[in-house]
């Protein structure tokens, strides 16, 4: 039944595209590649919406250059090597003018060695990992990276918010976001004087805990870090705690999704992580998009879709500016985005092609995300 009207609503899009080809023809083709499905697919859906809406605004106030915008997004289902397989086949197939995604650092790397190559400008609404930008001044990001989450908020967060002098860590070694995340927590609080008790390793995909978490316990922690995606630290919050390990947990920006909190039963209850944006955060752009994108979903915005909707409204701003869709002009818009006023904050892109921004901590209070407070750069 499902898959029938599945493929009803695809012959109907594919006539749809069919009779419209004139048109389509001259829109102006933007590739986004998300994990819609798999294990990150919270990341993936929350960020296309906020792109997609963005692309929706765009196009009826009229759209870009006299042309209507495209948004064509490929599902890598959270796995490894799809976003390269998406991201080739969008630039030759799709003829994309400019990429969005991923939202996971690791499959942003895998765009942008090719986005490089082939000197079309990607831009990452929420990949933290510096090694991003890294590739090739095709690359940009919209959001802070972790340098400034792991070193500046999170180590500071530990040692004067959570008075913890000992901590330890699990670490996704899978992940460049958890291998990167983990570095620059630990250089900046062994240099402000806190002590590392223990270092554990694990993979996505595993789901058994129990021998880091036995290890860890032993070494007696007063907050152990978990930086890893909201899969892996919803179960090991509740092995912990099946444990008898009650210290607080920590994280990143990786945390953020409702699974998190899935059969958690309030383990995770005064635990907190650093995130780009909240639905509960003060400005003016920030209620409006919150009203838009809730009208729109029927659901709040959470920091993925914040992002995704900044990410495709600072290219369109570039391909404004830049008057044209070519790769090496819109590149250089982009590169010179100043003050730009986001949803999640003001935005200029410095020489690395990074954003400087603010980052926001959350609370999980009786089983609930809730706005705890905003670390300024
Ligand atoms: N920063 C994470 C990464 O680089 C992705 C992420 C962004 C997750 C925002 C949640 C919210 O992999």
């Amino acid at each position: 039944m499902k898959s029938t009207l599945l493929l009803l609503t695809t012959a109907a899009a594919f006539s749809l595209v069919g009779c419209k080809d004139a048109n389509t023809a001259g829109d102006i083709i933007v590739g986004e590649v998300a994990s819609l499905t798999g294990d990150e697919a919270s990341f993936g859906n929350s960020s296309h919406n906020g792109t997609l809406l963005a692309i929706e605004e765009l196009n009826a106030a009229g759209g870009l250059l006299g042309k209507k915008l495209k948004l064509v997004t490929e599902d890598n289902q959270s796995k490894k090597g799809e976003s390269a397989t998406a991201t080739k086949k969008l630039i030759s197939q799709s003829k994309v003018v400019a990429l969005l995604g991923e939202v996971a650092s690791s499959r942003s790397l895998e765009m942008a060695s090719i986005c490089q190559q082939m000197k079309i400008p990607q831009i990452s609404p929420s990949s933290t990992n510096p090694k991003v930008t890294q590739s090739g001044d095709y690359i940009f990001r919209v959001c802070f990276t972790d340098q400034f989450q792991g070193g500046d908020v999170l180590s500071k967060f530990a040692l004067e918010s959570l008075k913890a002098k000992h901590v330890a860590i699990i670490t996704d070694v899978s992940q460049a976001y958890s291998v990167g995340l983990t570095q620059y927590f630990k250089d900046k609080y062994l240099a402000s004087g806190g002590q590392i008790v223990a270092e554990q390793k694990c993979a996505s995909g595993e789901k058994d805990y129990k021998a880091q978490l036995t290890a860890i316990k032993g070494t007696n922690p007063e907050a152990i870090f978990l930086p890893v995606y909201y899969g892996p630290a919803n179960l090991i919050a509740q092995q912990a705690r099946e444990l008898g390990i009650t210290v607080p947990l920590f994280g990143g920006d990786g945390w953020e999704a409702p699974e998190l909190l899935q059969g958690a039963n309030g383990t995770l209850n005064g635990c907190v992580f650093s995130t780009h944006f909240s639905p509960d955060q003060d400005g003016a752009k920030a209620k409006e998009f919150v009203e838009k994108y809730t009208k729109r979903f029927g659901a709040k915005p959470d920091a993925m879709g914040a992002l995704g909707y900044d990410s495709a409204m600072v290219l369109a701003d570039a391909i404004k500016r830049a008057g044209t869709t070519d790769g090496s002009k819109v590149r250089d818009a982009i590169a010179a985005t100043k003050d730009y006023e986001g949803v999640t904050g003001k935005m200029t892109l410095d020489a690395e092609r990074n954003a400087r921004k603010s980052a926001v901590m959350i609370e999980i209070k009786a089983g609930k995300f809730a706005y705890r407070e905003t670390v300024n750069p």
